[in-house]
């Protein structure tokens, strides 16, 4: 433990012996906050790209981070009492909540399936479709939605908390000010910049121990870079190391339920360019959720587009996909495998694999080695409980599809018939 660690400790815990009553401090693992200096920052992250993410008007403090951590796991933030971020970003499941799409308050179920909030603050924007531009804008957004915390407004959030004896004295000790909306989100995102998580197998590997990852996760990072072409979007680099190229594609999820021209159209005319709060409402609720980025640049290039997800510690974070709905990383191999889901929008890098069995295997492997050391055990646990249920069912897999024995896709199957130049890049079933 450094020094700052333990002075950060030691301060953590006067504050929660002040706001004793609120009990909350507990709620959270203490070896899961680190120290609000990079000197602690685990294997594999940079320090100069934590230092750039970490914004001039929002320092990170001891006392703020405290704060943003009571803030964080507190069921009062909602407007029935029942539902706290923790709720759905819950630690013992990696800061996710497992179902395909989020339950708010009254039991009601989202359109979306919710991110982890586990190095979220690499990401340049927040939610899946990129809406937020900042941890602090985004912490105010689920506070609001009606189906999520479910405040009517900033306002009635901010007296919520104002009324609370050991908010009013933490808010002033932290930043001179009464309880006020953009605080809350400052302070929450202040305790969201200390879920900084490395040290994974991987990252073990890429510091030079040829031994910390096994001969099948070894042969799925080169297929992950090689045939399986998952690089040209999961982008890896020791500078970037996040496995995102913190760009929008459409990869065809969803898209056999969407009708996405009709959806556009509508949306079209309905969204406010800009009115972040009318896009989480519509994101969240309504079936315009599917046409991702569109919502927020009305780009028609956009049209069912999504955040490239980030992929460290992705074996703790099932079901996948925005939508929650692929359950296991066999399912999402199978999805790329085939090509992804034909639609008009779908990324021109969406092309079929031809990976077999042992390679799709592999790439799960290599995913699987991912996971860091503080959560070796749930995702061991995890990448089980996906084999076994892979094992009994796998609905997404279409062999003769991915190796381009079938179906109209219009790109270039894998290993190509060059005998005949005239047919690349036609379906078999044409020849
Ligand atoms: C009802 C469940 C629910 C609650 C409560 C909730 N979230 Fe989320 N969170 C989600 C979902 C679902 C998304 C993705 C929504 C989208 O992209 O449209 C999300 C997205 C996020 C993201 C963006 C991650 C990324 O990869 O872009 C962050 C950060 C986050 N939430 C933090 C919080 C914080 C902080 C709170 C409390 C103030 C909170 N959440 C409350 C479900 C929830
Ligand atoms: C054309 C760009 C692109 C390529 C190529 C690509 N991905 Fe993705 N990936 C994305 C996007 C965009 C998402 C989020 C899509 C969504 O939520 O609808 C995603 C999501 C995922 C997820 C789910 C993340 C989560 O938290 O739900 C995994 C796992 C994943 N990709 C792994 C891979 C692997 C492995 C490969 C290579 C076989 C690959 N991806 C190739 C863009 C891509």
């Amino acid at each position: 433990m450094t020094r700052t660690q333990r002075s950060f400790s030691g301060r953590a815990a006067a504050l929660a012996g002040r706001a004793a009553a609120l009990l909350l401090l507990s709620a959270a693992p203490a070896a899961l906050t680190r120290a609000a200096d990079s000197s602690a920052l685990p294997l594999g992250i940079p320090q100069d790209l934590y230092q750039f993410v970490i914004p001039k008007d929002n320092p990170e403090t001891p006392e703020k981070i405290a704060l943003g951590k009571q803030l964080f796991f507190d069921t009062r933030l909602s407007a029935d009492g029942t539902v706290a971020c923790s709720t759905c970003h819950d630690r013992e499941k990696g800061f996710v909540d497992r179902f395909p799409t989020s339950k708010g308050i009254h039991a009601q179920f989202g359109k979306r399936n919710a991110p982890t909030v586990l190095n979220a603050m690499f990401q340049q924007t927040f939610f899946l479709d990129g809406r937020a531009p900042s941890l602090e804008e985004q912490a105010k957004l689920p506070i609001v939605n009606p189906i999520e915390m479910g405040n009517k407004d900033g306002a009635a959030v901010t007296a919520k908390v104002a009324a609370i004896p050991e908010y009013v004295s933490a808010f002033n000790a932290v930043f001179h000010q009464p309880v006020s909306y953009d605080n809350i989100g400052r302070a929450i995102a202040a305790f969201e910049r200390t879920l900084v998580f490395g040290d994974s197998p991987f990252d073990r590997f890429m510091a030079g121990d040829a031994n910390a990852m096994n001969e099948s996760e070894k042969r799925g990072w080169s297929l992950f870079n090689g045939k399986g072409r998952c690089m040209s979007c999961h982008g890896f680099s020791s500078t970037q190391p996040f496995f995102t190229d913190n760009r929008f594609h459409n990869i065809g999820i969803a898209a056999h339920k969407a009708n996405f021209v009709e959806l556009a159209v509508k949306a079209r005319h309905m969204v406010e360019t800009g009115n972040i709060k009318q896009i989480d409402e519509l994101a969240i609720q309504t079936d315009l959720s599917e046409l991702g980025r569109f919502l927020v640049t009305k780009n028609y290039a956009d049209i069912g587009a999504f955040k490239t997800s980030g992929l460290r510690n992705i074996a703790l974070t099932a079901p996948y996909m925005h939508d929650g709905s692929l359950p296991t990383l066999w399912d999402v191999i199978d999805h790329y495998n085939k090509g992804g889901i034909q639609n008009p929008f779908l990324d021109g890098g969406m092309q079929r694999l031809g990976l077999s069995e042992s390679e799709i295997d592999d790439l799960v492997a290599f995913l699987g080695s991912l996971t860091s050391s503080q959560f070796k055990a749930e995702g061991d646990a995890e990448m089980q409980r996906q084999k076994e249920l892979a094992a009994t069912k796998r609905p997404e897999r279409d062999t003769d599809a991915a190796m381009g024995r079938k179906g109209d896709l219009g790109d270039v199957a894998p290993d190509p018939d060059v005998k005949d130049p005239a047919l690349i890049g036609r379906t078999a079933t044409e020849k």
